[in-house]
């Protein structure tokens, strides 16, 4: 059995991947602040086992008593043959100049979409360290972990940190028997509800904000789906954690 621990569930690409891993030989455990009553149906039809936690992974207190449950779950679970863990959760505001960037929602993208994916990610290592199963990381990252963007200070400096994370991951694992592989992946630009926040941002804040509204006017966005279905694919290489920082669009 394969137990599979997902954050970000309740929509977008999160969901989709949810969507397509859904089986009554798979442990799902999904992540999300909001609830997704189609998953949960598709579930119940399929006879799938989910696990669907409620969680605002923004607020540090919460991301830990996740994880140390999360951990606890993976230690009681028994057969498995490979643990996943996939850290989709993410946000894209703040969007403008530093100089605007308040430090609530700062702090708030930082612990999203980089300390919880850190202490998520060393939670299940710690679980699993004795399991004799095999494991593996998947962080969403994105391009704009790889070059700046104006206006996305906040999201370009989490996604490049979660990268170098994905590299410490692997410099820590090294050639340990039952070493984790792990990998920091761009999924390309996805037709999800984070594009429809990108494409509302004002030009001030967001000086490419054109170049987004024409990438949706031209349907040029991956459908959630089809990229799910991608990414799971990539999940299952033979060879998955070889190159710790990918892009999906290069497979
Ligand atoms: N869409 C793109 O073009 C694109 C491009 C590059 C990289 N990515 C990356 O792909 C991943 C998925 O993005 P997406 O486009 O699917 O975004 P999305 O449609 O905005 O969905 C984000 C998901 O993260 C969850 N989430 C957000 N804040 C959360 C919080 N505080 N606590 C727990 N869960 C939270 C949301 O659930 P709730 O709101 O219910 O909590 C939702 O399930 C992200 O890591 C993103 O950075 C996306």
């Amino acid at each position: 059995m394969q137990f599979v621990i997902l954050t970000g569930a309740s929509r977008g690409l999160g969901a989709a991947m949810a969507e397509r891993l859904l089986s009554p030989s798979r442990q799902l455990v999904c992540v999300a602040r909001s609830p997704n009553e189609a998953l949960a149906a598709k579930a119940r039809a399929r006879g799938a086992r989910l696990d669907y936690r409620l969680c605002d992974l923004s607020d540090a207190a919460a991301a830990v008593r996740l994880a140390d449950s999360l951990g606890q779950a993976m230690k009681s679970a028994s057969d498995v043959s490979r643990f996943v863990l996939i850290n989709n959760a993410g946000m894209i505001e703040p969007i403008g100049p530093v100089e605007t960037l308040a430090a609530a929602p700062l702090a708030a993208a930082l612990q999203l979409n980089l300390a919880a994916a850190m202490l998520l990610t060393g939670s299940f290592l710690a679980a699993t360290d004795a399991s004799g199963a095999e494991r593996r990381v998947l962080n969403v990252s994105s391009g704009a972990a790889r070059y700046p963007v104006a206006g996305w200070s906040a999201y370009c400096s989490a996604k490049a940190a979660l990268d170098m994370f994905t590299r410490c991951i692997k410099a820590e694992q090294g050639d340990r028997p039952n070493a984790a592989r792990a990998c920091s992946l761009a999924p390309g630009v996805i037709d999800t509800d984070m594009q429809v926040t990108i494409r509302a941002a004002d030009q001030a804040d967001f000086p490419p904000v054109e170049r987004f509204r024409k990438l949706k006017a031209d349907g040029a966005l991956g459908s959630p789906d089809e990229v799910a279905g991608r990414i799971l694919a990539y999940l299952e290489r033979d060879d998955y954690g070889e190159r710790e920082i990918d892009d999906i669009r290069e497979h």
